[in-house]
């Protein structure tokens, strides 16, 4: 039995994130591929050096097209079922860093359907509600409107539809229980699922009519979807989109990602700093028993918690998280200060994130595209034409 597991509806334990590129077959991102990208970025985001995002696929392809005057576009997304949390921030920001270093569209998919069909209890009103909850978030994060569209994919299903069917007739049943380990109790909606989540790769493509190369940043839990998307679209005449992966942010408490799911393991874009300062002083620490014996031995920042929420998020600065690791482990910040920290940094990234997710609202309109959806509307126009 693995001591973890990861697929797009499962994320638990302590994840060998070697093991997993061994199994899923992507690249780690190495020091050239590191280089490559500085060359044209001009600087690398922290959250590759600090191997944050840590593989890909064909990320090179998209490197060298880019150079070659063949610009990619960015397409992300979002399974709405609940409110956002710091996790799913975490691969929004790189892909904002990503639109802003490479000028580029972005495509953002909001996957009500999949979590209406997936989540039990969650219904179809509530799902779709969340789209345009957890798209202010999104608008928040400061994407340039003019290049990124934000979708729900109740409100995009006719093209999203018309399209997965030529996706769908390609994948058979026994493949889907392979690469999603769905059984006889899975919903019909469930297996035909994951042609929808391939569309957006080619919607630009669809607009343009020509071939344009996706790029897609993502947690590493979706990659079973792309590999498929990988295997059929060459076949409709489309690129293979390529895609660059990121770790899952681990919850406050020992082990497993941070999850919406499990009450005081995650912080939520919407939480007051009363709430922020409760879930860090109750996380779990490298810290020893007692601050006496702390001073002496020191403390263990791989294990603990608060240090990669330090690492991965809110100390970004090299010098400073060097600073923050040495002197802990000598003994010289004890857990209180370092929490302490930790508070004050997530709680002014909230205070403005709040502030701007307001500020979203009346924006929403500038963001989201969808189809026409009335049909009412429609039988009265045609009504009329007689
Ligand atoms: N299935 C994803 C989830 O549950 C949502 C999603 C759709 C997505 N398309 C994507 C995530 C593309 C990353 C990239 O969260």
């Amino acid at each position: 039995m693995p001591d973890f597991i990861v697929t797009p509806w499962e994320v638990s334990g302590e994840i060998d994130y070697d093991q997993i590129i061994k199994e899923f077959g992507i690249e780690p991102i190495d020091e050239k591929l590191l280089f490559y990208i500085k060359e044209i970025a001009k600087e690398l985001h922290p959250f590759l050096t600090r191997k944050i995002f840590f593989a890909h696929r064909d990320f090179k392809w998209i490197l060298d097209e880019y150079r070659n005057g063949n610009p990619f576009f960015l397409y992300t997304g979002r399974g709405p079922s609940g409110d956002i949390h710091l996790g799913h921030i975490m691969p929004w920001l790189f892909t904002k860093w990503l639109q802003d270093k490479f000028d580029v569209e972005l495509w953002f998919q909001l996957t009500d359907d999949e979590k209406f069909l997936f989540n039990q209890p969650l219904s179809y009103d509530e799902a779709y509600q969340y789209s345009y909850d957890n798209a202010l978030d999104i608008i928040a994060l400061g994407f340039d409107p003019k290049k990124t569209f934000i979708f729900s994919d109740i409100d995009l299903a006719g093209v999203l539809y018309r399209n997965a069917l030529k996706i769908a007739k390609k994948i058979t049943f026994s493949t889907i229980r392979a690469t999603f380990g769905l059984d006889n109790s899975a919903n019909i909606g469930q297996i035909f699922y994951t042609s929808i989540q391939t569309v957006p790769a080619i919607l630009k493509s669809i607009i343009e009519e020509k071939n344009i190369p996706c790029l897609i940043p993502h947690a590493v839990d979706q990659d079973p979807h792309f590999r498929l998307s990988r295997d059929v679209l060459p076949k409709l005449g489309y690129y293979k989109p390529a895609s660059i992966q990121c770790i899952f942010l681990p919850s406050l408490q020992q082990g497993g990602k941070m999850s919406a799911s499990v009450e005081n393991t995650a912080i939520f874009t919407q939480d007051s700093p009363a709430e922020v300062k409760k879930k860090v002083n109750n996380a779990f620490t490298g810290g020893q028993a007692s601050a006496k014996l702390q001073r002496e031995i020191g403390g263990n920042p791989s294990v603990c918690s608060v240090f990669k929420y330090h690492f991965m998020l809110f100390t970004l600065d090299d010098k400073e998280i060097r600073n923050i690791e040495s002197r802990c482990r000598a003994g010289d910040l004890l857990c209180g200060e370092c929490k302490n920290d930790l508070i004050q940094k997530i709680n002014s990234f909230l205070k403005t994130h709040q502030e701007r997710r307001e500020k979203a609202r009346p924006k929403l309109d500038k963001f989201l595209i969808k189809e026409r959806t009335d049909l009412k509307e429609i039988v009265k126009e045609k009504l009329k034409k007689l």
